[in-house]
């Protein structure tokens, strides 16, 4: 069965295969030709058009519908690719490209005039990002242009980690999909800037902050990382201020030990309300969906997107979540739960007993 498009005309999406060169080679082709691909990346599947063709950028926000204030990210094949995109590359910035690209960071500078102003929403920078996944990198040296990609979900959905999930949000909206299977990171790239001022985290993600600071030294962190932009506050970066992806059930973070998890959910909890928590935490009980061990955050990002769009297809109407620790990737983890939460998180821990009088 085809989906309709906007326009009410059926339409299909050519699924390709990352393993075998010749889809690569047409899935490049597409995109020069201006078309939309949905390609694997290391975070999250992306859907790709080419840069520098703003009819083509433009079909990206329609297929996702998606803010058209809300720039985009450009991804790029090799550092010798930067300096065409860019009015300045300052030492920080190729401190951070040697030290973790290709991979899950995008860094923000200056933008060239070679940008389209879709792509940077109208802002004077632009963010790239060199991916490390395979598939990616040879699409981009296949197709010869930078790519324009957002992660390739419906505006307001999680972000897709496989194939079968941009094709729930966007099948018959874009030309053909790359499938390459899971992807191994999971939540979507560190996002700093570096266009003024000292360096700034804006998003957490597959790059953790330690691991910035080492190369960089000074890290500021947007407050917006852990916090509600307040009223008439404005974004660093546009995405900051959207709604992201709320879970239609009311999601609440219970942050605290396993035991003050549990004791908490036997108090308040009901049979029909949905658990997001660690493998650790309990068997049996309410409707469990475990989003990896408690120490591993790496396990944690690389499920989380995949179970929250399982809670959705439950129809739950309450979810209580187990909040991850802020430790490494665990920051772009708590970021993610407590947007989909809209900020909603409760202490969980037992109050110290008050000393005894004597
Ligand atoms: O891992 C990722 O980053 C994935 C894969 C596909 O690369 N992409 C992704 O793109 O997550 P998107 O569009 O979903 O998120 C990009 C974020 C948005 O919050 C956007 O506002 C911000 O980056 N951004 C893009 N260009 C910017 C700019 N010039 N200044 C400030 N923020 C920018
Ligand atoms: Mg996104």
């Amino acid at each position: 069965m085809n989906p309709k498009n906007e326009g009410g005309a059926a339409a299909t999406t050519l699924r390709l295969t990352a393993a075998r060169p010749e889809d690569v080679a047409h899935a490049a082709a597409l995109l020069r030709a201006g078309e939309l691909v949905a390609m694997p990346t290391e975070t999250v599947y992306g859907l790709a058009a080419n840069a520098l063709d703003p009819h083509a950028v433009a079909s990206i926000f329609t297929a996702k519908r998606r803010p058209p204030d809300n720039p985009l990210i450009v991804h790029i094949a090799a550092p010798e690719d930067i300096a065409p995109l860019v009015a300045a590359y300052p030492p920080a910035a190729q401190k951070l490209a040697a030290a973790f690209w290709p991979g899950p960071l995008t860094v923000i500078l200056p933008k060239s005039a070679l940008v389209p102003d879709l792509v940077s929403a109208g802002l004077p920078t632009v963010a790239l990002r060199i991916p490390a996944h395979p598939a990616a990198r040879a699409l981009l040296r296949a197709a010869g242009v930078p790519l324009a990609a957002p992660s390739a979900n419906r505006s307001g959905s999680p972000s897709p980690t496989t194939a079968a999930h941009v094709l729930a949000d966007l099948d018959g909206r874009l030309s053909a999909i790359l499938d390459g299977g899971e992807c191994s990171v999971g939540v979507e790239s560190t996002v700093v800037t570096l266009a003024e001022g000292p360096p700034c985290l804006l998003r957490p993600g597959g790059i953790p902050p330690e691991a910035l600071r080492a190369v960089l030294g000074e890290l500021a962190v947007s407050p917006a990382v852990t916090h509600a932009l307040q009223a008439g506050e404005t974004a660093q970066s546009p995405g900051m201020k959207y709604k992201h992806y709320a879970p239609q059930a009311e999601l609440t973070l219970l942050t605290g030990s396993r035991e003050a998890f549990v004791t908490y959910l036997k108090a308040h909890a009901c049979a029909e309300d949905g658990v997001l928590c660690f493998d650790e935490d309990f068997d049996g009980l309410w409707r469990r969906f475990s989003y990896g061990s408690v120490d591993d955050p790496a396990a944690q990002a690389q499920q989380l997107f995949a179970r929250l769009r399982e809670l959705d297809a439950q129809g739950l109407t309450r979810v209580f979540c187990h909040t991850p620790r802020q430790e490494g990737v665990g920051l772009a983890v708590y970021n993610r739960l407590l947007r989909a939460a809209g900020f909603r998180e409760l202490a969980v821990d037992e109050a110290a007993p008050a000393p005894q009088k004597t």
